[in-house]
């Protein structure tokens, strides 16, 4: 049996418009998926903002309703025996609510170890050792509403473990944590696969996707684009290079010049510091470099380093989405 098992899984939203909210607009959110988990498996899921992922994991956590399709979660059906999954999975969704600000750390998770039926003297075993493992160990006693973005992120995930769940969900697990927390959020997430649990987690950050998951399923616009191993992803690229370059003060229409180039899939810009850095997708490799600075100089473009390279799972995914940024 898998852990998670879905079929043509949908889910329509209904959007009020308007000042008064009369008008109604439909968004579909998520448009037939189907995939499967394996048990013990580290499986994420990847895709631009909007494209459905917090839904999808609203629908596996019962939190929200399908519209049409079927799924289930540990062998239980996701609509008919949802009181049965819940037991047994965690799950956080970044941001910072859902705590109680008012209330230490430590009387926060006691607040949900009764939620989850947990015996008193197993929780107040417990929720130390959890405040331990997510770093908060000595910080119990204080009021949460002076605690950073990162602690409270920490105390979500803290919180999710409490009932020691065997599938946990997690949604942007590092969302908010400084690079160094982040890492060890990463080890924890591990740790806790090495402990024979099911991890399914969403994430905009590919090398964290390939750092930890198996399998990486690419979500966009409610569809499933691909879903492969990092390894596998990796292939839908093997046919191009990227070139490089550094610049400064590029504008929109020079990037649209260069995605008509020839052989040219896609052009991306990203900043880095003062700095622009140019992406170009191409079959062509260097060959592509020349016709690309003839469109910044043409433009008087003010260049740095110039680097051709072998694409990334990054490219990978850029190439899956569009990369029309
Ligand atoms: N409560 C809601 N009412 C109406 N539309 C919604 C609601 N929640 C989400 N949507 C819409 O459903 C689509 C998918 O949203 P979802 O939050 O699942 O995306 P996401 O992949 O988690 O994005 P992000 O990376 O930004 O977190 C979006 O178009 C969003 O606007
Ligand atoms: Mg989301």
């Amino acid at each position: 049996m898998n852990a998670v098992e879905v079929q043509e899984l949908r889910r329509v939203y209904r959007a009020k418009m308007g000042l008064m909210g009369r008008k109604v607009k439909e968004v579909l959110a998520v448009d037939g998926i189907s995939f499967s988990v394996n048990r013990g498996e580290l499986f994420g899921m990847l895709g631009p903002n909007g494209a459905g992922k917090t839904t999808t994991l609203k629908m596996l956590t019962t939190l929200l309703i399908p519209t049409s399709g079927t799924a289930s979660v540990l062998g239980f059906d996701l609509v008919k025996q949802a009181k049965a999954i819940r037991p047994h999975i965690g799950f956080i969704y970044g941001g910072e609510r859902g705590l109680y600000w008012r209330l230490n750390a430590f009387d926060n998770l006691r607040y949900f170890a009764n939620l989850y039926h947990m015996d008193p003297d197993h929780a107040a075993k417990r929720i130390p050792e959890m405040l331990e493992l997510v770093g908060l160990g000595g910080r119990g006693d204080e009021r949460i509403e002076g605690f950073s973005r990162g602690m409270k992120q920490r105390l979500h995930i803290a919180r999710a473990l409490l009932h020691d769940p065997e599938l946990l969900f997690l949604d942007e697990p590092t969302l908010g944590l400084d690079p160094v927390g982040a890492r060890e959020m990463r080890n924890t997430i591990r740790d806790l696969q090495g402990q024979g649990k099911t991890i399914f987690l969403t994430t905009h950050y590919m090398f964290e996707a390939e750092a930890l998951c198996e399998r990486i399923a690419v979500i966009d616009k409610g569809m499933i684009i691909a879903l492969d191993s990092p390894q596998g992803l990796k292939t839908h690229v093997n046919d191009l290079s990227v070139v490089e370059v550094e610049v400064f003060g590029i504008r929109q229409e020079a990037l649209e010049v260069i995605r008509k180039l020839k052989g040219v899939e896609t052009a991306s810009v990203e900043n880095v510091d003062q700095k622009q850095i140019l992406q170009v997708q191409s079959p062509l490799g260097s060959e592509t470099v020349a016709p690309v600075l003839r469109v910044l100089e043409e433009r008087k473009l003010r260049m740095g380093r110039v680097t051709v390279r072998e694409p990334t799972l990054e490219d990978a995914y850029v190439r899956l989405v569009g990369g029309d940024t």
